[in-house]
Parts: C-alpha cells; sequence; structure tokens
C-alpha cells in the first residue's frame, strides 16, 4: 500500500490551528478573550493540559462541552493565534 506522507493525511490525534480558530469564533470566546486571544489568560490554553482544566475550573466557561479533538484543534490555534 502507499506510504506517502502529506501534511493534509495528517493523523487525527493532531490539532489543526485552522480548525481550532473556527471554534474559537463559533463558540464565542472572543467575546470574553479577545481577537486575536489575548486576554484573560487565554495563552496559557497553548498548554493542552490547562486548556482541558479551564473548562473544568472556569466557573464562566463550564457551560461548554468539546471532543478531544476539538481541544487539540484549540490548543493548536492557541500556539499560533495570529494565523
Ligand atoms: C464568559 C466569559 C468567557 C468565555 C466566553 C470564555 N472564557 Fe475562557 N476564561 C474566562 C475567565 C474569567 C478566565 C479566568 C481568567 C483569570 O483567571 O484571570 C478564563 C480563562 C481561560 C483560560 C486560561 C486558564 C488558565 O488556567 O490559565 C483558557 C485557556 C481559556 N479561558 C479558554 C477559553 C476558550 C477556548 C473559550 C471558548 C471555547 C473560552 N475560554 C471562553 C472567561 C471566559
Amino acid at each position: 500500500m502507499s506510504s506517502t506522507f502529506t501534511v493534509a493525511a495528517a493523523p487525527a490525534a493532531t490539532g489543526s490551528a485552522t480548525a481550532g480558530k473556527a471554534l474559537y469564533t463559533g463558540n464565542a470566546c472572543f467575546a470574553c478573550h479577545g481577537t486575536p486571544p489575548s486576554q484573560k489568560k487565554i495563552l496559557n490554553g497553548a498548554n493542552l493540559t490547562t486548556l482541558t482544566n479551564s473548562f473544568k475550573n472556569v466557573g464562566e466557561m463550564t457551560g461548554y462541552s468539546f471532543t478531544s479533538q476539538q481541544l487539540l484543534d484549540m490548543n493548536a490555534y492557541l500556539k499560533t493565534p495570529n494565523i
């Protein structure tokens, strides 16, 4: 079988910054965290554990429910917030 590796065929366990940006916009994170993301410690979300825990620990954010892939995508975006 072909084993040619391309960026488009990246494994699902990798976050997509572009998809993360869409999630950030679509879920109104910008209402509290700004555009591009800069406010209320948002860039700490470049750390996946901090991002994941923020939805459990920050009272304003406990209403969200994201899959692990969505968390990976937002994590990738917060590592490169100026895309
Ligand atoms: C209603 C306002 C609000 C919205 C909407 C919101 N947040 Fe937050 N967020 C906060 C507050 C308040 C904090 C805590 C800031 C502090 O501790 O100074 C925070 C903190 C964070 C942190 C840092 C946690 C830490 O421990 O350093 C991350 C990452 C984060 N938010 C991500 C997001 C993402 C991603 C979204 C959208 C899915 C989002 N937030 C939507 C209010 C919000």
